[in-house]
């Protein structure tokens, strides 16, 4: 039960018929107010709802009535008075208290407010930018209270799964060193000790792996990260994760833990879903859907014709159906068949910019005829073997890519959610599925190196150990990923728990073992004390919310988050030191 407090007895949302004849105080903002010959009517608005107020010159002497007029939107008042039903034919069905309205005999005007930069009400088109700078403005319209609320309602329901299922929380420091998970570290100048930096956490991975050295056995966090990467509208700058780790466990008892835990926090918001998960292994998600994380609401599957264009007149197809490693693979858009030419020539630029050498088409007409730059090359018999193999019809469009297999997925992935958005394809409801079994390494082309898929401290497949020194792209690793409506929701796997397999991967990853003791040596000295065998995982909290409340993009449910270009327009940060500070640092700036 909520505390009695001395400012108003009831809240503006919670009145009903029931009510009628109650002096009741509230407390809120003005809304709306309307002058309606002789009467005032204001709409009150707490963190719960509106209540209808009404301002009678004849009521009590008048005095509220005389204040009510000066009033203005978004002053902050208290009125005292008795809930009236507003008559049969007033009333508002669409206001949870639309029967009632409370006549005023008392108002206090706590303060007065400028006229707000956009209207404090829901579905406002104002740009972003204005709204972020008065965030503190935008998160009175109920649209945005009710994401915060939500975004509480799942990570509370979430930290009591957790709590019951005997996991305790533990806080990791964020003033850390670096635990790399692939982005640039934040990094904090030391006062003490001029030159040395603390690296802020992108995510707490080593600190769990060593609170299970320590015996904690079960350990959550609801737990800060910061990363330095470039930001998209899946990801900030700095953002939460549900962290967790598990000590003497194999992948299946992670992930059945966690489906545990996750069912009951979802259930908790209303979202459910069937138990057991799908678990799709990396290569056939890949393969099948482009993608690490694919929306499963809709098919557009992935269709390859490598066998059917091994003898194709068209060499570029003939060479990659042939080659070690390379595939043709095709796409079917349908209803895209129908789009002019100039619109189709676009998307050759979309793949491109996804990483596709070329990207050939066939558009099938509605009339029947067939337009493409590249069909005049086919056999009949391939065209044939196209038709039945991407179930075409006319009005189709089906895209083709040549090229190294990863790459030629990529891209088609790349393209099956372009068309879905582009053509409209209805993705309703909620997914979730597991993708398993990534690879160990992949390998980074830009840095001429081998980086981890997950990050360098995952367990390598027990039978790919020799591999790692032979064949690193072949290694397997004991990892899982959930993934919600086409988003990476979380992510983890099995730990190294041995210090020698550790020193190996790092070495694979470009460490010689006197760097890897540099950077490393205190997780390779405490995997030598009797570590146990251990795996967790963590989820994204802003990105889970984000999917609940379906939102465009993590800003919405972040109460102050950052823009693309890491500002937080309200605070403007980031924002130049005094000198006097960075002396303190010990830094002079270039
Ligand atoms: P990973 O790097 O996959 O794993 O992160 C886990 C989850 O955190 C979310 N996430 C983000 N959300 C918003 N903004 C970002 N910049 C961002 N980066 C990641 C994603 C992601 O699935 N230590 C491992 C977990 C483990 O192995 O236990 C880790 O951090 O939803
Ligand atoms: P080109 O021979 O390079 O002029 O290409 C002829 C057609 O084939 C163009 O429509 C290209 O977009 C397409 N194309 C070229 N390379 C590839 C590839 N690797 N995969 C798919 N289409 C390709």
């Amino acid at each position: 039960m909520q505390r009695m407090h001395s400012m108003h007895s009831r809240t503006s949302g919670e009145l009903r018929a029931a009510d009628i004849g109650q002096e009741v105080t509230l407390t809120g903002w003005v809304w709306r107010r309307r002058d309606h010959g002789g009467l005032i009517f204001c709409d009150l608005r707490d963190r719960t709802g509106l209540t209808q107020c009404t301002f009678d010159p004849e009521h009590s002497g008048g005095e509220a009535f005389r204040t009510a007029e000066t009033m203005r939107p978004e002053w902050p008042i208290l009125v005292r008075g008795i809930v009236k039903s507003r008559g049969e034919d007033m009333v508002n069905p669409k206001l949870a208290t639309g029967e009632i309205e409370v006549l005023v005999d008392h108002i206090t005007v706590f303060n007065r407010a400028k006229t707000p930069p956009f209207p404090i009400e829901d579905g406002i088109d104002t740009a972003e930018d204005t709204r972020l700078r008065y965030r503190y403005l935008d998160m009175r319209r109920p649209e945005v209270a009710a994401k915060l609320r939500l975004r509480d309602e799942f990570a509370f329901a979430v930290r009591k799964a957790l709590h019951d299922r005997a996991f305790t929380e533990i806080e990791t420091p964020v003033l850390g060193k670096s635990t790399p998970e692939g982005a640039r570290d934040f990094i904090v100048p030391s006062r003490t000790q001029p030159g040395s930096f603390y690296a802020l956490p992108q995510s707490p991975q080593l600190l769990k792996q060593l609170l299970m050295i320590g015996g904690v056995e079960r350990y959550y966090q609801v737990a800060k990260c910061y990363r330095d990467e470039d930001l998209r509208a899946d990801r900030q700058p700095e953002f939460t994760q549900v962290d967790v780790e598990m000590s003497f466990v194999t992948e299946d008892d992670v992930i059945c833990e966690m489906e545990d835990v996750l069912l009951e926090a979802f259930t908790q918001v209303g979202v459910g879903f069937p138990a057991p998960l799908r678990r799709i292994p990396y290569w056939e998600a890949m393969d099948t859907f482009g993608s690490d994380k694919p929306d499963t609401r809709y098919g557009m599957h992935l269709i390859d014709l490598s066998d059917t264009f091994e003898h194709s007149d068209f060499k570029v197809f003939a060479h990659a159906a042939k080659a070690e490693g390379q595939v043709v693979k095709a796409l079917n858009a349908r209803g895209a068949g129908a789009w002019p030419r100039a619109q189709i020539d676009k998307l050759s630029d979309v793949a491109t910019r996804l990483g596709a050498k070329g990207l050939a088409w066939i558009a099938f007409r509605p009339d029947g005829s067939v337009s493409s730059p590249i069909a005049k090359f086919f056999s009949e018999s391939e065209m044939a073997d196209l038709r039945s193999r991407c179930d075409v019809e006319s009005g189709d469009l089906v895209m083709l890519v040549a090229g190294e297999r990863l790459c030629a997925d990529e891209v088609l992935g790349g393209m099956r959610t372009h068309m879905a958005d582009a053509l409209g394809v209805p993705r309703q409801g909620h997914d979730f599925l597991w993708v398993v079994d990534f690879p160990l390494f992949k390998y980074d082309a830009a840095e001429q190196r081998f980086a981890s898929e997950h990050h360098p401290f995952t367990q390598p497949r027990d039978e790919d150990r020799e591999k790692i020194a032979t064949d690193p792209l072949a290694v397997g690793s004991c990892t899982y990923d959930l993934v919600m409506d086409g988003f990476e929701a979380g992510g983890g796997g099995i730990r190294i728990h041995e210090s020698d397999v550790q020193l190996k991967v790092l070495e694979r990853l470009g460490f010689d073992e006197a760097s890897a003791r540099e950077q490393f040596g205190f997780l390779l000295d405490a995997l030598d004390y009797g570590a146990p065998p251990m795996g967790g995982c963590a989820f994204g909290l802003d990105r889970i919310c984000m999917l609940l409340t379906d939102s465009a993009s993590i800003r919405d449910v972040i109460a102050f988050p950052k823009t693309s270009s890491g500002s937080d327009l309200m605070l403007r940060a980031p924002s130049p030191v005094s000198s006097r500070q960075l002396e303190d640092v010990s830094i002079r700036l270039d």
